[in-house]
């Protein structure tokens, strides 16, 4: 079986390595990948956007099957475009891919089926929002509507900041038209983590409960990106809570899509938190998240072809995973690109690791992005595992290395 793999971070690597080791693929290709994923498959320049371009090349390359790593193509709906070409993909349709490309429309859906989150009210009015937020109270949540990188979401601590933001979103486009319409919800107090389904023929099967860390500074300061670390599973998420996440967040929210008849077939990330012990959605990706993937994929016992013929997914094992990210100093504001990475005495006993921003030049692996490298272990105990990760860490040097040092510290 020939498989294609759209993306090129270190999640489309921790995907294409988990291929890897399935003996149902003969041949694995990417678009448009990195340097560490072209060590195991082809890859093949393509921009993430162009659909058709891609189909091409699906058609050209005799793909059976195609995954897609990133939102920008779901939202884009080449979920629906291969499927009209009668070739195999994994991912949600455009209209499922909706609860992730509009927050708007994922927050209407869980009040319809009483799915526990934030109170809320959208506007796509500057100045009806500014009457809202006159006469509510502080802090409260701002959410750009449509896609904006991670970026979109503000904490407003005063109506002034609230005034400021909403200016920026609606006034002056920041995000253009993902702003142009926002969400205003009530800030929630409780502890995040991301639980991430696999959703075929009308039923889901949980994948290991993963926790991020989203700011770029030790302790968790400084401003948000798009991941510096993760582990797998999260030792307080419980039986009971899974429970809960499945009768109050996921069993309702399938059968709301079914209602509406949406076919939703990919992964389906649920960006949670605990409150009072009760599970709230802030919420819904609908792809594999980034650095959560390098934490979980290592930890299931199935192959990931499996999701094509099987209709469960056992991953129960003892195993964990805890993943740090390399990235170049200033991410997630400006950076330097082009450093050469080298990779001394590493110890690959249960490690791998996963590339992003990288490119080959010459013979040599350069940096080429703010995310650089996901360096991930695996093991029975995370104390082990972690030392793993920081030592392989201390064998690869780069100029403006950068990495939290406290990633899994509460573990041990
Ligand atoms: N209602 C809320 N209460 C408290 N914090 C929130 C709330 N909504 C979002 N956040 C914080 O903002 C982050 C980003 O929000 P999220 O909805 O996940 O959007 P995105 O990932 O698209 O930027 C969350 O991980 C969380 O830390
Ligand atoms: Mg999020």
């Amino acid at each position: 079986m020939r498989v294609l793999v759209i993306g090129n971070g270190a999640r489309e690597h921790a995907i294409v390595w988990k291929l890897s080791q399935d003996k149902n693929i003969s041949e694995i290709f990417a678009i448009p990948g990195n340097a560490g994923i072209a060590q195991i498959a082809k890859c093949i320049e393509e921009k993430m956007d162009n659909i058709q371009g891609i189909i091409d090349i699906a058609k050209e390359y005799k793909i059976d099957w195609t995954i897609v790593g990133p939102e920008l193509p779901l939202s884009l709906g080449i979920v629906d475009i291969f499927e009209k070409e009668g070739l195999k993909i994994w991912g949600p349709n455009k209209e499922g891919a909706k609860l992730e490309y509009s927050k708007a429309f994922a927050k209407e859906i869980m009040k319809t089926s009483k799915i526990p989150t934030a109170e809320f009210k959208i506007f796509d009015s500057f100045s009806s929002a500014v009457e809202f937020v006159k006469k509510t109270s502080y802090p409260l949540v701002i959410k750009a509507d449509g896609l904006c990188g991670g970026k979109g979401v503000k904490i407003a601590e005063s109506y002034e900041s609230a005034v400021q933001i909403l200016h920026e979103y609606m006034i002056n486009k920041i995000f253009g038209p993902s702003g142009e319409k926002v969400v205003i919800e009530e800030y929630l107090e409780g502890k995040e983590f991301s639980l991430i389904a696999i959703i075929k023929n009308g039923d889901f099967y949980f994948l290991p409960s993963a926790q991020d860390y989203k700011r770029v500074g030790e302790g968790n300061t400084g401003e948000n990106t798009g991941g510096m670390g993760s582990f797998s599973p999260v030792p307080w998420i419980n039986e009971e809570i899974l429970k809960k996440c499945e009768k109050n967040i996921f069993r309702p929210l399938l059968d709301e899509l079914t209602k509406r008849n949406i076919n939703y077939q990919g992964f389906l990330y649920g960006g949670l938190i605990l409150v009072r012990n009760e599970p709230y959605v802030l919420e819904f990706n609908v792809r594999l998240g980034d650095p959560e993937a390098q934490v979980i994929l290592p930890l299931l016992n199935f192959n990931f072809t499996d999701i094509l013929y099987r209709t469960n997914f056992p991953w129960l094992s003892d195993k964990k995973a805890l993943c740090v990210v390399l990235a170049s100093k200033g991410y997630p504001g400006n950076y330097e690109t082009g450093k050469e990475i080298i990779f001394k005495n590493i110890n690959f006993q249960n490690l791998y690791i996963f590339h992003a921003g990288t490119v080959k030049r010459n013979g040599k692996i350069l940096t080429s992005g703010g995310r650089v490298l996901s360096v991930t272990s695996w093991g029975e105990n995370f104390k082990e595992i972690r030392e793993r990760v920081y030592n392989a860490i201390d064998e690869i040097y780069f100029e403006n290395k950068y990495y939290r040092k406290d990633i899994g510290i509460e573990l041990i």
